[in-house]
């Protein structure tokens, strides 16, 4: 028989290999993607700033969801942010060096019914905004699979998935997607594509 082998791309916990079987098996897994994104005023290439309707993460989610399917769930903060986006990025500076713990709106109820969950968040100084933190903390994450996608306006991943990883504790989190947040409009493709890939690779 023949055997076709794919070798997941892990950042952390074990990478497996999988066959044709196994793969077919990922047509059965449940994926929800996950995600933060700051509502209202947005800094965009060449120092624009925008007043979105829809933010930066929030547009790669859904292509994310639209690609492969599944549930799609906005984690949203109780700390109410400036209007003013500068003012904002301040308030978001203080925040995180008093260490506060950021409380989400919602949690959402049967988040361990999935098995692949997709999470997604703006960089902010560097790094993920708590509230990421707090919302996976609350949840037993043992055994499922994590996709990170961020968006930034010239940062990258940074060092967000190994601290995913820290947060994430006994689940696999894999290699991740950083998109330009002022390219997120423009990015479907990308996203897609790449979001396929990562289920069909599981
Ligand atoms: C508080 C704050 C801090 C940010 N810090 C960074 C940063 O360190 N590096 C970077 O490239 N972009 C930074 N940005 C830009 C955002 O990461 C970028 O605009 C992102 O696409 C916003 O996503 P959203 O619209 O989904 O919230 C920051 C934005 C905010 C609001």
């Amino acid at each position: 028989m023949l055997m076709l082998l794919s070798l997941v791309t892990t950042a952390c916990g074990q990478a497996r290999q999988n066959d044709n079987q196994t793969s077919n098996s990922n047509m059965e897994k449940k994926i929800l993607t996950v995600f933060f994104s700051m509502k209202g005023e947005t800094y965009m290439a060449g120092g624009r700033i925008e007043n979105l309707e829809k933010d930066n993460t929030h547009v790669c989610a859904e292509y994310i969801q639209k690609a492969v399917g599944g549930t799609l769930f906005e984690i949203e903060t109780t700390k109410v942010y400036s209007k003013d986006h500068f003012k904002m990025i301040e308030e978001a500076k203080e925040e995180m060096q008093n260490g506060e713990k950021a409380q989400p709106k919602h949690w959402l109820s049967n988040l361990e019914d999935y098995d692949v969950i997709f999470v997604g968040y703006p960089i902010w100084w560097g790094t993920y905004p708590p509230i990421i933190d707090t919302f996976l903390e609350h949840y037993d994450l043992s055994g499922k699979t994590i996709i990170p996608f961020s968006t930034s306006e010239g940062s990258g991943l940074l060092n967000t998935v190994a601290e995913l990883c820290e947060t994430c504790k006994g689940a696999t989190v894999t290699e991740a997607l950083a998109i330009r947040g002022s390219q997120a409009r423009s990015s479907e493709k990308k996203v897609s594509e790449w979001a396929k890939k990562m289920i069909s690779n599981l």
